[in-house]
């Protein structure tokens, strides 16, 4: 499999704010907001390892700033890391709103997507090649943020409810 820079796979999506998408505040709904970041991040997963992928993760999320009906919100996720079946991608949100050009950045988040054959199954991932300081940087960075990951995998690897691992 060819290694392929992070700037092969990035994806930017936009949405307009409609008010089937919104609260009664008229504010963007955190659950549709999360939903258009799992897209956009999978798109960027889908490009770099041309397969269908799943969400395995995704890191803490805060709501910096509502986000009103009739605003845009673009998206844009880019891979930080591989491994060997697994992609991390950061994606960030901001608002746009296009009657005064005015934007304000809303939230980032960081995503597991592992890469799946057509039996449903971790498949491997071309490696990433990394071009800039700062995708070197977000690589070292995403290391420490695997470790705190996989940690937190064991220790949530049962139910109490079903009693199920
Ligand atoms: C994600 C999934 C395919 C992983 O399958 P698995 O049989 O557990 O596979 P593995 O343990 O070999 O993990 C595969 C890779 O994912 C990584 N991974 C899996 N769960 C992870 C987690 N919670 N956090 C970070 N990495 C994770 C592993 O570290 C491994 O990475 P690597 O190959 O790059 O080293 C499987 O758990 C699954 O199908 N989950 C449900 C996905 C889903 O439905 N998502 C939608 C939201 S509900």
């Amino acid at each position: 499999m060819e290694a392929k820079k992070v700037s092969d796979s990035m994806v930017e999506m936009r949405e307009l704010i409609l008010p089937n998408d919104t609260n009664l505040l008229g504010n963007l709904l955190g659950g549709r907001l999360l939903h258009w970041m799992d897209i956009a991040g999978a798109m960027a997963a889908s490009r770099h390892s041309q397969s269908i992928v799943a969400t395995a993760a995704i890191d803490s999320v805060d709501f910096k700033q509502p986000v009103h009906v009739g605003e845009m919100i673009v998206l844009k996720a880019k891979l930080t890391w591989v491994g060997r079946t697994s992609m991390e991608v950061l994606v960030e949100a901001c608002s746009e709103n296009y009657l005064t050009g005015e934007t304000k950045f809303t939230n980032r988040a960081y995503f597991i997507f592992v890469s799946l054959d057509e039996n449903g199954k971790p498949r491997p991932v071309p490696k990433l090649i990394l071009e800039t300081d700062e995708e070197r940087r977000e690589y070292q960075e995403a290391l420490k943020r695997r470790e705190e990951r996989l940690k937190r995998r064991q220790i949530t690897s049962s139910c109490s409810q079903c009693e199920k691992k």
